[in-house]
């Protein structure tokens, strides 16, 4: 596992959006695996740079990882509105096509097999993630065993309690979410994990410096080949020198 510290957030968010260009401007059919959160935003700014000053983007494939049970593309709060608000409406070029897992499907089992067919028809080159405070991935919550293939999950009180930041109250935040399974996640060629800030120093340290352990989900990041954790100052702060 490579680690790069950064000195801010948005020095971090510069580097690996060029990592995203990299993979668009080497690969025929790029597959970015695409994250939401606070943490990517940084990223998402630079790219947006980045891809307006000429970078095409009209073969690429994007798929994110989750998306809220419950919320339609409109809601405010849905991954897909924020995707739309925060990257896809602001490129001059949009990509190919774009991925979410539908969280108002009518049949969500269907719609769990329905995105894993997407996924096994795009293998996935560059996986952005984020982490739960709780260590989650996407919606990989801590459990004693880990989901392989996508699938409704129910979340757990910290990342309610965590993720009402963004809802009117916590009793608007929804119970459940589809995510890809950590299958998808290990299967992605090249993985890119961030975390800024002290309140996920914690959670770093025990992920990357720990064993591999399905209570901390974000742990089996150990096991893949290409990973790169890019971290500030504040959240690379508990990991030994
Ligand atoms: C949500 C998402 C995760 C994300 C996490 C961290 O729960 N499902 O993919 O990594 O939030 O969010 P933030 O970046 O806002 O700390």
């Amino acid at each position: 596992m490579k680690i790069r510290v950064f000195e801010t957030a948005s020095q971090a968010g510069l580097y690996v959006a060029t990592l995203m260009e990299q993979v668009i401007l080497n690969r025929e059919s790029p597959v970015l695996g695409l994250a939401t959160g606070s943490t990517v935003l940084p990223c998402y700014k630079a790219f947006i740079q980045i891809a307006n000053r000429g970078l095409d983007l009209s073969n690429t494939v994007t798929l994110n990882l989750d998306e809220y049970v419950g919320l339609d593309s409109y809601h405010e709060q849905s991954y897909c509105f924020f995707m739309e608000e925060n990257l896809f409406s602001h490129l001059s070029v949009r990509p190919r096509e774009i991925h979410v897992p539908f969280g108002v499907s009518e049949n969500l089992s269907e719609e769990c097999k329905r995105y894993d067919a997407i996924i096994a028809k795009y293998p996935i080159d560059l996986q952005l993630l984020g982490i739960g405070v709780n260590g989650h991935i996407g919606f990989n919550e801590p459990d004693s065993l880990l989901e392989s293939h996508t699938h409704v999950v129910n979340l757990t009180s910290p990342t309610i309690q965590s993720n009402s930041r963004f809802f009117r109250d916590i009793s608007q935040v929804p119970q459940q979410a589809i995510t890809m399974g950590v299958q998808a996640i290990l299967q992605s060629k090249q993985i890119v994990l961030m975390a800024f800030g002290e309140q996920k120093a914690d959670i770093v340290a025990r992920a990357v410096k720990g064993q591999v352990r399905t209570d901390i989900p974000a742990s089996i990041l150990q096991l893949h080949r290409e990973v790169t954790l890019v971290l500030d100052e504040a959240s690379a702060s508990l990991l030994p020198n």
